[in-house]
């Protein structure tokens, strides 16, 4: 299976939360390519069975310029996306909360709800990245 992790952070939350997919893909024996939003060459979505994109949230629910500038590069709308991203429930609340990944799965209309997690997800919410991810790839393995 051919999977891209494609992320955008800032301080690092989202780079360890999709460092974490990629080392729980790696423990399944699934190798994932790994791309910085907005620092490395466009990718090739088409290319892949399972396409992750990883972004925080911004201003007020926004979701960052470089991830709007990857979803055009891409140019069109995989069917195979899965959506994660932080945030921080102290920039207002839960109605703001990791907006960014609820905009991008319903763009894309993914299948999976997407993965939200709260600033690091290293600690108690490294079990939640796992069990997410084990939907994503159950539902996956099962179509494939
Ligand atoms: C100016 C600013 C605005 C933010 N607005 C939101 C927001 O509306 N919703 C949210 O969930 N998090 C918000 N955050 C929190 C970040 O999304 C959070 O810290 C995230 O983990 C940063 O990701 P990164 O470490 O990968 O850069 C905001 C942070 C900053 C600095």
């Amino acid at each position: 299976m051919r999977t891209l992790i494609a992320y955008l952070s800032y301080s690092g939350n989202t780079k360890e939360t999709a460092e974490l997919i990629a080392g729980n893909l790696a423990a399944d024996g699934d190798a994932a390519d790994m791309h910085r939003i907005g620092i490395d060459p466009p990718v090739s979505a088409s290319a892949y069975d399972l396409i992750f994109i990883g972004a925080f949230t911004w201003e007020m629910g926004a979701t960052p310029d470089e991830v709007k500038d990857f979803v055009l590069e891409v140019g069109y709308k995989p069917d195979n996306v899965a959506l994660f991203g932080t945030g921080d429930t102290q920039f207002g609340g839960d109605e703001l909360f990791c907006l960014a990944v609820d905009k991008l799965a319903r763009f894309y209309q993914s299948r999976w709800d997407g993965l939200k997690i709260e600033q690091s997800p290293r600690g108690s919410q490294e079990f939640i990245v796992k069990n997410w991810l084990k939907g994503v790839l159950h539902d996956v393995k099962n179509l494939t």
